[in-house]
C-alpha cells in the first residue's frame, strides 16, 4: 500500500480509502447485507486501507454505526474520515431531498454542526475524528457564510474532536474562502476516467495549496470494474438509475465503455490484477489526486481495492487508458 500526506495536516493515510456510503443501505442502494458489510470494512484494514471515508447521511447513521463496530479494538489503525452538513433532526438549513422517509437540509450552522459531531463521535464509537467534511456546500437561503462554519470546525479542533478539516462539492472559489478562514486539508470529488472535469480547476489548484484530494465514484459504481453488463438492471430508487449522475450507465452507453474495458486484457496481464484495480491505479496516478476512495459492497471487492494500492502504472500506459477514455466522448 502506498501512503499520502492529507495536505499539511501531519496525518497519511492509504492511498486507496474504503467508502461506505453502500454500507449505509437504504433504496439508494437496494440495501446492504450488514454482516458482510463487517467483513468488508475488516478485509479493507487487513489488506492495508488506512482511510476509511463515511457520513452521517449514509443510511441516516448506519455507516457510521456499522464502521464504529468494526473499528473498536484498532481505532488506532484507521484514518477515520466522516462529514458534516446534511441534516435531518428539524427543519434547520435548506431543504435538500426526501429519501427513505428522511426530509433532508444541508445546514452548516455552528449550532448544528454542534449536535451532529457529538451523534457522529457516539455512532463510531470514538472520542476523535481524524478529519471532519463539510458534505456539501451551505445554498439558499440558509446560506451560513463559511467564515461562521470554519470558525466552528477549528473550535472542533482545538477541542481534539477532530484533527483535520475537510470539504466536499465545493468550487475554487469556495476552496480559497474555506483557506482563509481556517486550516483546510483536503477536499473530496467526483473524478474517474470518465468523469474528469475536475482537471480544469480544482486539481490543479489542490496540487498547488497542498490540499489533499480525496476522489469518488472512481470505478463509476462499478461500471468500470466491468461487472455491469448489458442485462443488469437497476431499481428506480437506486442511484445508480439516476441518469443525470450516471449517464454512463444509460444502455446506449455501456457497450462503448465495455468495449473500451475488454481493450484493456493486455495491462491486466501486464500488471497481473484486474479491472478494477487498473482503473484504481490509474486514478491515483493523476496529477494532484492524493487518494482515491473505493466503495465496497463485499470483503473480496474491499481486497481486489486494497490491493491495487500496491499498483503502479508506466506513464505510457496511464496515457494510453486517458486516450481511450478521450474517445469514449460525452455520454449525453
Ligand atoms: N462526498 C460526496 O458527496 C460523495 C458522493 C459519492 C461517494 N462518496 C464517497 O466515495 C465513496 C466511493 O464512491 P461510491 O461508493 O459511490 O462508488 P464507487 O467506489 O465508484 O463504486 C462502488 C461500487 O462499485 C462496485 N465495486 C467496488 N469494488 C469492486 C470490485 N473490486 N469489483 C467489482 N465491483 C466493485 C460495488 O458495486 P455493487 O454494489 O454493485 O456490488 C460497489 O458498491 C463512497 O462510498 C463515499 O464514501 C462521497
Amino acid at each position: 500500500m502506498q501512503f499520502r500526506k492529507l495536505g499539511n495536516s501531519g496525518i497519511e493515510a492509504s492511498v486507496v480509502g474504503l467508502g461506505t456510503w453502500v454500507t449505509g443501505g437504504g433504496a439508494m442502494w437496494h440495501g446492504a447485507d450488514d454482516s458482510e458489510s463487517v467483513r468488508a470494512i475488516s478485509a479493507a484494514l487487513d489488506n492495508g486501507i488506512t482511510l476509511i471515508d463515511t457520513a452521517p447521511a449514509y443510511g441516516w447513521g448506519h455507516s457510521e454505526e456499522i464502521v464504529g463496530q468494526v473499528i473498536k479494538g484498532r481505532r488506532d489503525k484507521v484514518v477515520l474520515a466522516t462529514k458534516c452538513g446534511m441534516w435531518w433532526d428539524d427543519a434547520r438549513g435548506s431543504f435538500h431531498f426526501t429519501f427513505d422517509g428522511h426530509d433532508t437540509y444541508i445546514s452548516l450552522r455552528p449550532d448544528t454542526l454542534a449536535v451532529e459531531i457529538e451523534n457522529s463521535l457516539r455512532r463510531l464509537g470514538t472520542d476523535h475524528i481524524d478529519l471532519y467534511q463539510c458534505h456539501w456546500s451551505a445554498k439558499e437561503p440558509e446560506d451560513t457564510p463559511i467564515a461562521d462554519t470554519m470558525a466552528m470546525l477549528m473550535k472542533f479542533k482545538e477541542q481534539g474532536k477532530i484533527r483535520a478539516i475537510g470539504v466536499s462539492n465545493v468550487s475554487v472559489a469556495q476552496l480559497e474562502e474555506y483557506r482563509a478562514h481556517g486550516d483546510l486539508a483536503s477536499d473530496q470529488f467526483r473524478y474517474s476516467l470518465l468523469f474528469r472535469a475536475p482537471e480544469v480547476d480544482i486539481l490543479p489548484y489542490c496540487a498547488k495549496h497542498n490540499v489533499a484530494t480525496l476522489t469518488y465514484m472512481s470505478l463509476e459504481q462499478g461500471l468500470l470494474t466491468g461487472k455491469v453488463g448489458m442485462n443488469r438492471k437497476f431499481d428506480p430508487d437506486e442511484f445508480r438509475s439516476n441518469e443525470d449522475w450516471n449517464a454512463w450507465f444509460k444502455l446506449v452507453n455501456r457497450p462503448k465503455v465495455l468495449r473500451m474495458l475488454a481493450g484493456w486484457e493486455d495491462l491486466m496481464e501486464k500488471y497481473s490484477c484486474r479491472l478494477a484495480q487498473l482503473v484504481i491505479a490509474w486514478t491515483a496516478a493523476q496529477a494532484g489526486v492524493t487518494h482515491v476512495l473505493c466503495g465496497a459492497r463485499t470483503a473480496v471487492q474491499a481486497e481486489q481495492n486494497a490491493v491495487a494500492g500496491t499498483v503502479v502504472l508506466d506513464a505510457a500506459d496511464v496515457a494510453r487508458m486517458r486516450r481511450n477514455a478521450l474517445a469514449l466522448g460525452d455520454p449525453r
